[in-house]
Parts: structure tokens; C-alpha cells; sequence
């Protein structure tokens, strides 16, 4: 059941604007089920990411590619309805926003109309100028993405550390400078030089969310597969893993496994006279 309207205060673009202002940072955190979600609320994460990296770590593909509109539509509904506290933003989709920034806007609408979500993330910088003002333009809060861009990824043709070099680093500012000025209320910068990552947080007013961008971003993500440890074949430098539940889980199935083979359960308590 939906949790009722509560009294604990919504996270809501303004606060994490509040957050930067008094130097606290933002946690953000991937989510894309509902029981997940649910905990992850409840455990004090601020922002509750639906990424496109649902492609990966949800359906299995090599890249964030694949996933379409209609299947981020369904893993926001079901994260929207566990959340009391935070503020859910879902990632448009390769493919939904970069034909034109119609087609971005009609995307955007689907995402807040169908999902009920509470903004939108894309990535790119100057290209997808236009599209950012066209969704704000209706009322609808996007949040960008500057640094590695997986939905990029074929173009770059590797995962490696972005903007090592002054002639993209200055660029990647310009765009972030751009896509604030846009009214973009916060951005994701993704592996990057940490000085990059504090060079672009004290050139902004508005909340940076680095992913292996480095500690004075305003805020961090991590996919939370990730971090909780259920991946264990993604190991980037940036990740770090909070918890091995692939160790607690493995364990867990094969006690299962081994007490139905034994015949050890149920047992008396958990069967019915
Ligand atoms: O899809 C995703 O999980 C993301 C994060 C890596 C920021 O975009």
C-alpha cells in the first residue's frame, strides 16, 4: 500500500539547493523496485536515482542502451510508490530524448505523468541545450549529466577516466556552467580528475553528484547493486562495497537448498496441524 502523505519533510530540489548552501552533502542512491526503494527511503538517502543502469544490473544488457521509455516508466512507478522522504529523479533513456527536443519534452511528461516521478536526468552538454530549456520550460526539474556519459559509450569506445586533458576539462566547466544557467537544479558529474570534480562544484550554485568524481562534490551516487555488493564482476576504483550480499545471499539460498533436500524444512512450527 502507498505510504500515507507523511510528516517527515520531502526532499525536494530546493532542499538540496539548502544542502550545498550549508555545506551538507547530498546522498544519492540507484533504485528500481519497490522493496529496495522502500529500505533505501527509510534508511536516510536523499535522492533516489531510477537509472538507466536498470539496463545492467536489472535485465542483464553490456550497456545502458537497450532499456526503453516504457520499462524506466515501470521501474519508477514501482519506486515512486515506496518512497516517503526522498526525491526520485529517473533517467530518460537513450534513444527518448536526443531525435529532437519535442520528442524529449513528450518523453519527460510520460516519465512525470505515468510514474508520477519528481524530475528527469539526461545526459550531454551543449547538444542537449535546447531539450533541457524545452522540459524546464514545462514545469518539469532535470537534473544533468557532464563526464563519462554511458549512453555515449560506443562513441567513446571505453569506460576510462574522462577529461584528463585542460582543453576538455574547460569544456566539460562551459557545459556545466551552461546547463546550470539552462536551470538544470543539480548535476551528475561521472568519472573524472577530482580537482575537475571541485573546480566545477565551486564554479556552480547549484548541487554537483559525483561518481568516482571525488569527495568535494556536493553529494555522491553509487548504483546501489554496486555498493551493496550483489555485483561482484564491475569493479571500478570509484565503487566502494558497503555490504557483500552476494556472500549473504549465496549463503542463504544453499542453507535453503540444503534444508529442503534434508527434509529439515518446515518443520513442525512452520506447517499447519
Ligand atoms: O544510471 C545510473 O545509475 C546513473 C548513475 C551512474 C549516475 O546514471
Amino acid at each position: 500500500m502507498r505510504p500515507a502523505p507523511a510528516d517527515v519533510p520531502r526532499v525536494t530540489t530546493q532542499t538540496l539547493q539548502n544542502m550545498k548552501a550549508e555545506g551538507v552533502p547530498i546522498a544519492m542512491f540507484t533504485a528500481y523496485d519497490y522493496t529496495s526503494a522502500r529500505l533505501f527511503d527509510q534508511a536516510g538517502v536523499d535522492v533516489l536515482l531510477v537509472g538507466d543502469s536498470a539496463s545492467n544490473v536489472m535485465a542483464g544488457h553490456e550497456t545502458t542502451l537497450p532499456i526503453t521509455l516504457d520499462q524506466m516508466i515501470y521501474h519508477a512507478q514501482c519506486v515512486i510508490r515506496a518512497i516517503q522522504r526522498a526525491l526520485v529523479v529517473v533517467d530518460l533513456p537513450f534513444g527518448s530524448y536526443q531525435g529532437n527536443s519535442k520528442e524529449a519534452l513528450a518523453s519527460a511528461i510520460r516519465v512525470m505523468k505515468e510514474a508520477e516521478a519528481h524530475a528527469v536526468k539526461l545526459e550531454g552538454g551543449h547538444d542537449v541545450l535546447p531539450t533541457v530549456n524545452r522540459i524546464i520550460s514545462a514545469g518539469i526539474p532535470v537534473m544533468g549529466h557532464l563526464g563519462l556519459l554511458p549512453q555515449s559509450i560506443h562513441n567513446y569506445g571505453t569506460y576510462k577516466v574522462r577529461a584528463r586533458e585542460e582543453d576538455e576539462a574547460a569544456r566539460l566547466v562551459e557545459e556545466a556552467q551552461a546547463l546550470e544557467e539552462a536551470g538544470c537544479f543539480a548535476l551528475v558529474l561521472e568519472k573524472i580528475p577530482s580537482a575537475l570534480g571541485k573546480r566545477v562544484s565551486e564554479a556552480l550554485d547549484i548541487p554537483t553528484i559525483g561518481i568516482g568524481a571525488g569527495a568535494d562534490c556536493d553529494g555522491q551516487v553509487l548504483v546501489s547493486h554496486d555498493a551493496l555488493g550483489l555485483t561482484t564482476d564491475f569493479n571500478p576504483r570509484f565503487v566502494r562495497r558497503f555490504a557483500r550480499l552476494d556472500k549473504t545471499i549465496t549463503e542463504a539460498v544453499q542453507a535453503y537448498v540444503n534444508s529442503v533436500r534434508t527434509r529439515s524444512f518446515p518443520n513442525k512450527d512452520e506447517s499447519y496441524e
